[in-house]
């Protein structure tokens, strides 16, 4: 059985107050989870945000982190920075840096690989839009995202990655992929990896993100190989992440 893993996307939200009693409220309702906890927080919290999680189930990340470990890269992080901060978790290529900030397949790819050079690992997130669906291409793009990473890491990195399938049509719009039409990506997915290692294949995690929230989130995560969501919404209220993380 894979272990689950519950990470929340805070995006561009949040502030000093906001964050310490949102992660205070976490912590409060935490009662002996079973699944694997993380909040990946906007850069300048870091700091703020990892004295708050110290000592509790939850786990730190980032939301991007740079190709470079260092140099003339104005506005990027190095994996190496985030790691100073307890991070153990940066998301890559999430829907919202490939469409507004132009990450191609090869930087997400590259970002991967410094992520996992510096012991930081990757969530890396594939998905397609509304109209790759309609045109039947939904396992043709997920499949390109998917490759142009393991050829980036190898079987080696397998170990060392989280896979988030967000379909992008889903992000943010309340529209949820049914149980069985993420299985049915996410089953793609898998096999990739396990073509790839059979044994490291089956142990990575695969992740559903999209308007996961605490009423769909036990039916998503019952699925074969939907092991955790990336929750964005639902992620900023307390009441809501917690009964996401029960329902894991
Ligand atoms: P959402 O966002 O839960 O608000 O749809 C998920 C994500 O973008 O990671």
């Amino acid at each position: 059985m894979r272990r689950k893993l519950v990470a929340g996307n805070w995006k561009m939200n949040g502030g000093l107050a906001a964050n310490a009693e949102l992660l205070a409220g976490i912590k409060a309702g935490l009662d002996n989870p079973r699944c694997d906890i993380a909040v990946c927080v906007p850069s300048p919290y870091l700091s703020q945000c990892a004295k708050d999680v110290a000592g509790s189930a939850i786990s730190l990340g980032a939301q991007d982190v740079s190709a470079q470990d260092s140099g003339a890269y104005t506005g990027e992080t190095s994996a190496k920075m985030l790691l100073e901060f307890g991070c153990r978790y940066a998301i890559v290529g999430h829907s919202e840096r490939r469409s507004y900030h132009g990450e191609t397949d090869e930087a997400v790819a590259q970002k991967t690989v410094r992520a996992i050079a510096n012991g930081v690992v990757p969530i890396v997130c594939v998905g397609e839009t509304l109209s790759e669906r309609e045109a039947g291409k939904t396992n043709d793009v997920v499949g390109r995202q998917v490759d142009a990473v393991l050829a980036a890491i190898g079987a080696d990195g397998l170990g060392k990655i989280v896979i988030a399938y967000e379909p992008v049509w889903a992000i943010g719009t309340g529209k949820t992929a049914t149980p069985e039409m993420a299985q049915e990506v996410h089953a793609e997915i898998r096999a990739k990896l396990v073509k790839l290692d059979a044994q490291a294949g089956e142990k990575v995690q695969i992740l559903y993100g999209g308007s996961m929230k605490p009423d769909n989130a036990k039916a998503l995560m019952s699925m074969a190989d939907i092991d955790g969501g990336l929750i964005g919404g639902a992620s900023l209220k307390a009441a809501d992440f917690l009964a996401i993380i029960a329902a894991a």
